[in-house]
């Protein structure tokens, strides 16, 4: 399939992105209504999902806005229900809702701060991934969800002990739940990008993000549309026996 038909291939589709309010969640919610997806975008900063509603508005049309704390299991329930009510249907769920993590040594890293990366990074996508493949159970049509892991799941850096091994449990539990849930066509694909020019990325200090750079064979972080597109694509057909795996998009880095 050519670029130009993945594109066109949402029309009458649905797709829920967490995490919509910023960056990858941001650019990913975009693509999905460029490509004809009806979206529901949420964040649990409902100011920053309303101004990536108000971005579709102006380019393509409405997108829903859901407010999400996906540490809370009850928040997520709500926000899946009430994406299902919006859209009619749930065809693809993309897992962005994240944290970035302190840069402390193991030693001095606060036991507050793991839970803090583990509540945000691994039990919500938990949560989130949990509803949303009950959902697409409940109407018994096949699915798919996106997890945003990382390449720190796939290797070792200093000073990142905690998001690493959050992201490396999602790998898991995505390799896991695609097993179970293949019988009734869900697709679960743990993604893992590179460093990836968001506000996450930003926050970093100049002097940082020269080293993370310099350190990627490409010599750059991804921008968040080149994420979004490849993503556009896992949802398309051309994607349809993709399961169970990572999906790298990393510049080389894991090479
Ligand atoms: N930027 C990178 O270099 C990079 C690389 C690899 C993986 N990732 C992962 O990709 C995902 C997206 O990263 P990004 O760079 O676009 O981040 P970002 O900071 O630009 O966006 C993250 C979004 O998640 C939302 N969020 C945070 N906590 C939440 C919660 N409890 N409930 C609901 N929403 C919440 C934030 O409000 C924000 O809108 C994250 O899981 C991140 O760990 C990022």
């Amino acid at each position: 399939m050519s670029s130009d038909n993945a594109s066109s291939y949402g029309a009458g589709r649905t797709a829920l992105v967490t995490g919509g309010g910023s960056g990858m969640g941001r650019a990913t919610a975009l693509a999905f209504l460029e490509a004809g997806y009806d979206v529901v975008v949420a964040d649990v900063n409902s100011e920053a999902a309303a101004a990536t509603a108000a971005l579709a508005e102006s380019r393509t049309g409405a997108a829903h806005v859901v407010q999400v704390d996906v540490r809370d299991r009850q928040s997520v329930r709500a926000m899946v229900e009430g994406a299902v009510e919006a859209l009619g249907s749930l065809d693809v769920a993309i897992n962005f809702a994240g944290i970035t993590g302190a840069g402390t040594m193991i030693v001095d890293t606060t036991e507050e701060h793991v839970r803090s990366i583990v509540d945000v990074n691994l039990l919500g996508v938990w949560h989130s991934m949990s509803e949303e493949i009950g959902a697409m159970l409940t109407a018994g049509a096949p699915g798919l969800v996106i997890n945003a892991a990382s390449a720190m799941a796939l290797r070792a850096a200093p000073r990142s002990a905690a998001y690493a091994m959050a992201k490396a449990a999602v790998v898991h539990m995505s390799r896991s739940a695609a097993l179970e849930y293949a019988p009734q066509g869900i697709r679960v694909v743990a993604l893992c990008p590179g460093p990836v020019n968001t506000p996450m990325y930003q926050s970093n200090s100049e002097a940082v993000r020269q080293k993370i750079a310099a350190g990627v064979p490409l010599g750059r972080p991804a921008e968040s549309d080149e994420i979004a597109r490849a993503v556009l694509w896992l949802a398309s057909p051309d994607a349809s026996y993709m399961t169970g795996n990572t999906f790298s998009l990393d510049g080389g880095d894991a090479a």
